[in-house]
């Protein structure tokens, strides 16, 4: 019997998902991407090197291993064919890419609406990544989206007219750029032609591999509190980041997740907008940006960063489903005297530790902290769980015990040798 793992951003995403679905995808058949974009943006370091992924499951540098752009995506064609292109040249053959026929095409025009609704939006903008994400889901929902097997069939020049008519009415009433179809309708004709070879039905490929006991990997991108129903809504993106999301997101059904791994990071980082009880606005927020070089891969902005809030840990646990927890990151508090976590809230004189809906209410909640005894012994080599430092390990096992979920794997630098196993799981 084979076994199928999701691997899960369990907080505002930038976690270390990448690092680790790389890092397990040595023992996968499959992995697979089941929502969000090229919003995404996963980090892999091996043999020297450093690659970004955006689009591509981190399984890619594994010969052996399919990749699955599976239906709940929303992809950019152009970004696509640069990815694996870029991924070719770097020396893979990044052969073994399926893109569902049901996963939905990103357009230029949901680009240009993506940066004229933030605009609109001023001082309340949601501080999108601007590669089209929510227009692209919008679209979806509005039932005017465009499928893969829509985009590679022969009807694509007919359909995408119409629709780009209706697009552009909408942008010219924004006071945007309006898309020019015979410009563009050329480039996507050509990425279609390059895109054809790997469209199919991923819900049969997918059905058939569980079948046949092959084992699979579910690679989550973003973090579930940006989660669009879970998440500080509006501060969120445009798709279902939670375990339900991996079931809409490729048909698998819901016996088909074995085990969900919730990646989470030792300490928080969030982009964009939106609240962050925990937030250091301080030198110690800039010394945790700097130590782990928390700037956004796919936009580089900075990453705002802060301490561990277990309110909001225990919380991404629940509405997931989480199984086991892989610590990330671990070496960055690395010579801290005490290393402060959030166990509560304050919010109006009452102690809370559930995640309030409203991001206004969260904004104010105050942080309760417990302080744990610090270290300052470099962790980034050591292989073993108990070599590490015991405050390393006390910060583990707090961890564990306030949130009643084993810590299987540790990471302690962006490398793929820099891995803790405690449990096996894969
Ligand atoms: P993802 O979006 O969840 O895949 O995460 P990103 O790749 O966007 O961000 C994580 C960053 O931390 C990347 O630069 C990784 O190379 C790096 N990284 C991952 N794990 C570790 C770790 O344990 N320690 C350190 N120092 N860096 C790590
Ligand atoms: P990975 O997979 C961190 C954030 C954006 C913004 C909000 C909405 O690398 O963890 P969008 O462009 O999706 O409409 O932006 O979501 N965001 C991410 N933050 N990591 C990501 O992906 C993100 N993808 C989107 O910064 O706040
Ligand atoms: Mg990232």
């Amino acid at each position: 019997m084979g076994k199928s793992l999701l691997v899960l951003g369990s907080q505002w995403g930038d976690e270390g998902k990448g690092k680790i679905t790389n890092f397990l995808s040595e023992k996968a058949d499959i992995v697979i991407r089941y929502q969000g974009g090229n919003n995404a943006g996963h980090t892999i370091v091996f043999g020297g090197h450093k690659y970004a992924l955006r689009l591509i499951p981190s399984g890619v540098f594994n010969e052996n291993v399919k990749c699955v752009l599976a239906n709940g995506m929303v992809i950019n064609p152009r970004a696509f064919k640069e990815e694996v292109e870029e991924i070719r040249k770097a020396g893979f053959p990044a052969k073994n890419i399926y893109i569902s026929d049901r996963a939905h095409v990103l357009f230029d025009h949901h680009i240009e609406l993506d940066r004229l609704n933030e605009e609109s939006l001023g001082s309340k903008k949601i501080g999108t990544t601007k590669r089209g994400i929510g227009p692209a889901y919008a679209d979806k929902i509005s039932r005017v989206g465009m499928r893969m097997c829509d985009f590679i069939s022969n009807e694509f020049p007919e359909l995408y007219k119409n629709l780009l008519t209706i697009k552009n009415k909408q942008i010219i009433d924004m006071g945007g750029n309006p898309i020019d179809y015979d410009k563009t309708v050329k480039e996507y004709l050509e990425l279609a032609d390059y895109i054809r070879p790997m469209v199919i039905d991923t819900v049969a490929m997918i059905g058939k591999a569980r079948k046949e006991g092959k084992n699979i990997l579910f690679e989550g991108a973003q973090g579930a509190l940006l989660d669009v129903d879970f998440g500080s809504y509006p501060y969120v993106t445009s798709s279902n980041v939670t375990s339900g999301g991996t079931v809409d997101g490729t048909g698998i059904g819901c016996h088909g997740i074995d085990d969900i791994l919730g990646i989470v990071k030792a300490y928080e980082t969030r982009v964009g907008e939106g609240a962050f009880p925990t937030e250091q606005l301080n030198e110690v927020g800039d010394l945790i940006r700097e130590r782990g070089h928390e700037y956004g891969t796919v936009t580089h902005r900075p990453r705002r960063t802060g301490f561990l809030d277990l309110p909001a840990l225990k919380y991404s646990i629940q509405i997931n489903s989480i199984s086991y927890i892989c610590l990330t990151l671990v070496d960055v508090l690395t010579g801290f005297d005490k290393v402060p976590v959030c166990t509560h809230y304050e919010y109006q004189g009452q102690l809370i530790d559930t995640l309030p809906a409203s991001d206004r209410v969260l904004r104010e909640c105050k942080p309760v902290y417990a302080y744990l005894d610090g270290w300052t012994e470099d962790i980034s080599n050591i292989k073993t769980y108990d070599a590490l430092p015991e405050n390393v390990r006390k910060y583990v096992e707090f961890i564990e015990k306030e949130t009643g979920t084993p810590v299987v794997m540790v990471s302690t630098g962006p490398d793929k040798n820099q891995t803790i196993i405690r449990e096996e799981i894969f």
